[in-house]
């Protein structure tokens, strides 16, 4: 399948690109496509000749977003519009990229691809009017929510694993154990995704890391793997205020049909601490 990944340089993107190797992929950077332009939008799709589209991009900083809450928007409602236009156009699929930030996470039990959205962050919100607008565009969409996403490319990205590494010469860390999610490796959605687009069974779907934990239990695991023996503190999230609002309990777990469901994220974690080491980039 000849397919068009927009936001290629990101996280995801770069997944996508080595899981692709049976596909004829056609991967831009934000260089080479913004997604906020329409009429490039329709320009680059239309040369191209794709047979669906995957969108990548997106503003993921989520803080800064309650900041630049137009900024966000932009990127992640617009944006995703103005694909939905284009592949509507050419009328072919678009499978675009959401997150669990579109919940607000009060609730007690996995939340699944007909639970109903109550963003409590500008960036959750502008996610949510994202997946609106292409809902209301184009019947070809596949809106693949995931979460708490990290990969080891690109090496320069600041995910939580990262970060987690990089503070592990303190004499201890302090992290949040009551916020819960479902940790996701980009290398196993990526896969999951490629599978989805055979499908053609369009809609909303759950894609992330099967199971759940706290950023402390995810901390853990991945001192453990990696042999760092500094001791990993439970703290309550009161303890790092941050400007964005993030939903309390937001697992993802999936209803659709037909079942696809990701590695542990236990596994995901594992395979991520295998690969972290074997990087020419670390
Ligand atoms: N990361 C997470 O924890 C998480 C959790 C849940 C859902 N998600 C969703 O998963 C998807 C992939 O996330 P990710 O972690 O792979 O993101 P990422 O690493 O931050 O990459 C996003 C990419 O989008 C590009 N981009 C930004 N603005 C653009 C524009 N106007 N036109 C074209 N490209 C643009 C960026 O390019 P530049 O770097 O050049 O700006 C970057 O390469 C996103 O939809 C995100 O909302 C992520």
């Amino acid at each position: 399948m000849k397919i068009l990944i927009v936001g290629a340089g990101g996280q995801l993107g770069r997944a996508l690109i080595d899981a692709g190797a049976g596909h004829d992929l056609l991967p831009l950077t934000s260089s080479e496509l913004d997604i906020t332009e329409l009429g490039q939008v329709r320009k680059v799709t239309a040369a191209h000749c794709p047979e669906a589209i995957i969108n990548c991009a997106a503003w993921t900083d989520v803080d800064r977003a309650e900041a630049e809450p137009l900024a966000a928007f932009r990127v992640n409602s617009l944006g995703p519009r103005n694909l939905a236009l284009a592949a509507a156009g050419l009328g072919i699929p678009l499978l675009h990229v959401s997150s669990d930030y579109v919940f607000d996470g009060s609730g007690e039990r996995p939340l699944h691809e007909y639970d109903t959205p109550n963003p409590l962050s500008a960036y959750g919100h502008s996610k949510l009017a994202g997946e609106l607008a292409i809902a209301g565009i184009h019947p070809l969409h596949y809106i693949v929510r995931t979460s708490w996403l990290y990969h080891v490319d690109p090496p320069t990205r600041r995910n939580f694993p990262r970060v987690m590494i990089s503070l592990a010469d303190r004499e201890m860390v302090h992290v949040v154990s009551d916020q819960f999610g479902s940790p996701t490796y980009a290398p196993h959605l990526a896969d999951a995704i490629l599978g989805l687009l055979a499908t053609e069974a369009y809609g909303v779907w759950h894609l992330a890391g099967r199971g759940l934990t706290s950023w402390h239990g995810l901390t853990t695991r991945l001192y453990q793997n990696l042999g760092i023996t500094t001791p990993v503190i439970a703290v309550p999230s009161s303890r790092f205020p941050r400007p964005a609002p993030r939903p309390r309990f937001s697992p993802l777990t999936t209803i659709q049909s037909p079942q696809i469901i990701l590695p542990s994220w236990e596994d995901g974690i594992d395979q991520f601490c295998r690969d972290i080491v074997h990087s020419p980039n670390n």
